[in-house]
């Protein structure tokens, strides 16, 4: 508490912005990120290597839990009920990407998980495939899965001639489609299959669409992850999701203040590195029709990738979380593979600031740096993730795909702490901390 009442006073006020504008995008500065540091605080534990495999003949990793309308964790006959990027083992671990499929899994205690297989017709499903998002049960009893649809990246090998040069083709659209969920003695299943749809493309202006992408290129365009999110304050709905700024300019605000800003230089190249947080308004019940917004926050010139990105509500006290990894960060910055936190107060729309001054909420230990990914922090602050590439007790590196143990983070005002571990992909009821 001590640390937090002496670093509280040292923060400007625009910290604790109650009102900015509709269109106001806050920034991931330079200046800031330069600040990434492992700490006690913020590294995560070591994984466990005696682990089990939650689907043994499947990779599994970006993992989300089916929630209520309202953020809270569904139950369905006393199930919970979570879902999971899978592949099969029969493809390598850096293939699964392009083979990811949607599974489903669940439990009655929240730690010991069945897996139900791909619960859809992959055949409706849209894309070539599928990547993350998010799964919403509403008052009528229907799962509304949100996804990521992602064109053929190997098509003409991988790559497209876009006027001079080769490029990635990895397009994404954001996909919804409803079911019915029945529980009985064979287990869970999803049933009545509704139509496929796509209800958000980039737009050009506000993120960036794939032939925009294509003029500068660099890692792999973005616009994915779907987050369905109710603002428990206003009862509005939104889908929250990973861009990229159009914008492909560091501006002065993506540096730094001014006093910084006299002295650094922004090496080359680092306006290609131009993630956003979208965000889209539902303007339906059925959260079909949407409406794009301007982005919630830009780390134009500081990280090429805000993944996943999702909210966690205390009050009037806004946490918008995202993974990001290493390779991502623009040249000139780094941080570890971890799950980053920003800061806004009075609304959803806030002047975000970096969660313990860079950012960083819970990063992987820098002796076995990939060990973990794709944190999700839930209501409660549990926090899931999967484990990736950890290194043996020999230094060689695993390819894992499996859940990893549930953490604890602790969340006060703009500041974080690492708390207690549970076990693997263990989901406790939502509020059972709070
Ligand atoms: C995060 C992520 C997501 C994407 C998926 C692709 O681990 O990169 O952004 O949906 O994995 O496999």
């Amino acid at each position: 508490a001590t640390i937090l009442a002496s670093s509280l006073a040292a923060i400007p006020v625009s910290a604790s912005s109650p009102s900015v504008s509709d269109d106001f995008t806050a920034i991931w500065s330079r200046q800031q990120a330069e600040k990434v540091k492992l700490t006690s605080e913020n590294t995560a534990p070591e994984v466990d290597m005696n682990f089990d495999l939650v689907a043994p003949d499947q990779w599994v990793w970006d993992t989300w839990p089916l929630q209520n309308r309202d953020g809270s964790l569904a139950t369905i006959k006393g199930y919970k009920v979570a879902f999971a990027l899978v592949a099969p083992r029969t493809y390598g671990w850096g293939e699964r990407h392009t083979h990811a499929r949607i599974g489903m899994f669940y439990s009655k205690n929240g730690k010991d998980w069945t897996y139900a297989g791909v619960p859809y017709n992959t055949d409706k499903a849209l894309g070539h495939h599928q990547w993350a998002g998010t799964a919403m049960l509403d008052e009528k009893g229907k799962v509304n899965l949100f996804y990521t649809a992602v064109t053929d990246m190997n098509a003409n090998g991988g790559k497209e001639w876009n006027e001079d040069n080769w490029v990635l083709r990895a397009e994404q659209r954001i996909a919804t489609a409803s079911f019915d969920i029945v529980a009985d003695k064979e287990g869970i299943r999803l049933t009545n299959e509704g139509e496929h749809k796509i209800i958000l493309e980039a737009d050009g202006k506000y993120y960036e669409t794939i032939e925009q992408f294509q003029k500068h290129g660099n890692i792999i365009s973005a616009f994915r992850d779907p987050f369905f999110f109710q603002d428990p304050n206003t009862g509005k709905e939104y889908i929250i999701f990973e861009g990229q700024s159009p914008n492909t300019t560091v501006k002065p605000e993506n540096i730094g203040d001014e006093e910084y800003r006299k002295t650094h230089s922004v090496p080359d190249r680092a306006q290609y590195y131009n993630g956003n947080i979208g965000i889209a308004e539902v303007l339906d019940h059925d959260v079909t029709k949407l409406k794009l917004l301007p982005p919630l926050i830009e780390s134009v010139g500081t990280n090429h990738q805000l993944e996943r990105p999702h909210v966690v509500v205390n009050g009037d006290e806004y946490y918008l979380f995202t993974i990001s990894h290493t390779f991502t960060y623009a040249p000139g910055l780094t941080g570890p593979d971890g799950v980053y936190g920003f800061y806004g107060k009075g609304g959803l729309r806030a002047d975000y600031k970096p969660m313990n001054e860079s950012g960083l909420v819970i990063g992987n230990p820098a002796n076995n740096p990939y060990q973990a990914y794709s944190w999700l922090v839930l209501p409660n602050q549990q926090v899931i993730s999967f484990i990736n590439e950890p290194r043996d007790a020999n230094g060689n590196v695993q390819f894992a795909g499996t859940f990893n143990a549930t953490v604890k983070v602790n969340l006060n005002g703009d500041k974080s702490e690492v708390g207690k571990e549970g076990k693997a992909g263990e989901i406790k009821p939502f509020g059972a901390n709070r």
